[in-house]
């Protein structure tokens, strides 16, 4: 389903984030990519719905090479959730953020809108629908830029640091949701009890390169690999 290639990228400040970085992953599998600050994470995953272009290598989602004349088909393909809310939601309205990706998209309007008020109602944030996104808690945010990507129904959902606003109970609530999703996921966190919870298979980043890949449960018990990487083992395994 996805395919990256020996992919590099560097930003216009001259700043190496990714080398030859290369992985695979198979139709309806979970993956998590783990690994320290600056590791090179979400400059990764950014590329996977075209939001970055490969600056060497090759990225293919569902054989459709992610390049500047496929961007509309990619986006159709793969949904991006932000590390950061804020750069999903811009619209003055919440609702408005929501219904913009399908009317982008050229989606039938009256079925994304009747998808949207099923995820805003799912979310608890139906009643919210005309705020401004920027008013709402960091939590509420984070499930709004679920919402705005699940309603375009992506075939690949890519997630950067998708706990970190979350209390206890909606964390449990979003390990259930990514769970239960058909989609081909790929999650950056550092949160890696929710990687244990919702990912088969791990890659582990450190400096723009992939170090390790294996099996989620066999990569997250391994202590003396995580701490090389400044990561540490999952709370369930501290115990
Ligand atoms: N817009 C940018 N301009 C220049 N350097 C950047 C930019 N964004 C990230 N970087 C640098 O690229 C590297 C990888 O960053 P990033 O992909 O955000 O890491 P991670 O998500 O793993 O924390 C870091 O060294 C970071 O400082
Ligand atoms: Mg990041």
């Amino acid at each position: 389903m996805i395919t990256v290639e020996q992919v590099s990228f560097s930003y216009p400040d001259g700043t190496r984030a990714l080398h030859d970085v290369s992985l695979t992953v198979t139709a309806g599998d979970s993956v998590g990519i783990v690994g320290a600050n600056g590791a090179g994470k979400s400059t990764l995953v950014n590329h996977l719905n075209g939001w970055y272009l490969p600056q060497s290598g090759k990225i293919t989602i569902d054989g459709v090479e992610v390049r500047k004349k496929n961007l509309e088909r990619i986006r159709k393909l793969a949904g991006l959730v932000f590390q950061s809310p804020d750069d999903q939601l811009f619209m003055a309205r919440l609702y408005d953020d929501i219904m913009f990706g399908p009317k982008n998209l050229g989606l039938d309007p009256e079925r994304s809108a009747e998808e949207s008020e099923k995820l805003l109602r799912d979310f608890g944030l139906w009643e919210l629908r005309d705020k401004p996104p920027s008013k709402l808690s960091q939590g509420q945010k984070r499930f709004a830029a679920f919402a705005a990507v699940l309603v375009m129904h992506p075939s690949v959902l890519v997630m950067d640091e998708p706990t970190s606003d979350l209390d206890p109970r909606n964390r449990k609530r979003l390990i259930s949701l990514v769970r239960d999703l058909q989609a081909t996921r790929v999650t950056v966190s550092h949160d890696l009890d929710f990687i244990w919870e919702t990912c088969s298979h791990v890659y582990v980043m450190a400096e723009g390169r992939i170090v390790a890949q294996g099996p989620a449960k066999e990569l997250l018990s391994d202590r003396n690999l995580l701490e090389a990487n400044g990561l540490e083992l999952p709370l369930r395994m501290q115990k």
